[in-house]
């Protein structure tokens, strides 16, 4: 595999050919411990996750950090359509993101009853993945509005005209978190820093549904008068299933490695057409209701990837492993 030096660090890092999926912008299924009401499959058949190599994918996204988009001798091509481009974001940036719900709920869990407040290495660490969620609701969400309605919406749409984040297994995990109770240490002085990333996520959340569904109404809203569905372990499966997921004993370090993947295809796609390849439309507000929250989560981009690959490369394992 042929590897190119960048020219924003030179001789420093070398940047290596996309390597995610059977082609550029292509899938992965990703392998995740069960959470929620999704649980193991009863007849769950193992998995060899592909290698990574943590320390290597970390240099490359300190390296990609602040580069600018096109560069097009990555090696890594552009994908041969938007409609790829953008189904590979939509269902890469949710794999993300779940990857860093379950490394936070690990923190979590993780907590001492009698002294809740996470140390500053954990503190550390959940602010950085909690902005790099944001990241992925930007990143997920980076399509026109046009592309979302005709594209992804109804491709949701026909899995369950219901569909909903609601259902999302891992979201279990740092709901309480995410929304800012019942988490009584959010407000200890200790947590400032998190406190405004779980702020950043609210808005960059409605930020995205705003503009991407003008008045930010849900599946889930619209078809709740005729069929309301609450979350089961059949919303897991078919939420699961659209996002490509499997459930089984996995380790959090093959999580991580997972996370770290993705995180370099992220990275190489990011460089070379950039966070907003067609255009970004506005929200329903305005250009005045792009508000700061996104506009500094756009601007940290890169540098929020690599510090969330340099805190998930601790716990990930290199070598291929099955689980
Ligand atoms: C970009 C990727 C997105 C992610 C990762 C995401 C994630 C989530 C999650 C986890 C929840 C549950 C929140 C909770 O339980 O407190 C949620 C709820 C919700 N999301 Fe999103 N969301 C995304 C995009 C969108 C978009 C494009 C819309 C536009 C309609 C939207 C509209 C909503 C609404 C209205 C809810 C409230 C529950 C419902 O009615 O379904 N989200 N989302």
């Amino acid at each position: 595999m042929s590897t190119l030096t960048p020219p924003f660090a030179p001789g420093a890092v070398r940047v290596g050919d996309w390597d995610f999926g059977d082609f550029p912008y292509g899938l992965e299924p990703l392998v995740m411990p069960p959470a929620g009401h999704a649980g193991a499959s009863a007849e769950h058949r193992s998995v060899t996750l592909p290698p990574c190599e943590p320390e290597r994918i970390c240099l490359e996204l300190r390296a990609l950090t602040g580069s600018r988009p096109g560069i097009a001798h990555l090696g890594v091509p552009s994908a041969p359509s938007y409609d790829q481009l953008f189904w590979f974001r939509w269902i890469t940036g949710h794999q993300v993101t779940f990857a860093l719900w379950r490394l936070m709920g690990r923190i979590l869990e993780e907590l001492s009853p009698r002294d809740p407040v996470p140390g500053p290495a954990a503190m550390e660490r959940l602010e950085s993945y909690t902005h790099c969620y944001c990241a992925m609701l930007l990143y997920s969400g980076s399509c026109p509005r046009a592309l979302y309605q005709s594209l992804i919406r109804p491709a949701m749409f026909l899995q369950h005209r219901g569909f909903s984040g609601l259902w999302a297994p891992d979201f279990t995990q740092v709901r309480g978190l995410m929304r800012g109770r019942p988490v009584p240490w959010l407000r200890d002085g200790r947590a400032t820093g998190l406190r405004a990333a779980v702020h950043s996520q609210r808005e960059v959340h409605d930020s995205v549904a705003a503009r991407l569904v003008p008045g930010g109404r849900s599946l889930l809203q619209q078809s709740v008068t005729e069929n309301p569905v609450r979350p089961s372990e059949r919303t897991a499966v078919l939420y699961d299933n659209f996002f490509m997921t499997l459930r089984g004993p996995v380790p959090d370090e093959a999580v991580a490695g997972q996370l770290l993947r993705r995180l370099r295809a992220v990275g190489l796609d990011l460089a070379v057409n950039g966070l907003y390849p067609l255009g970004r439309d506005e929200d329903g507000e305005g250009a005045e209701g792009w508000n700061g929250s996104v506009a500094r989560c756009e601007r940290r981009l890169g540098t929020v990837l690599a510090n969330a690959a340099a805190h998930a490369a601790g716990p990930a394992r290199q070598a291929p492993q099955t689980v």
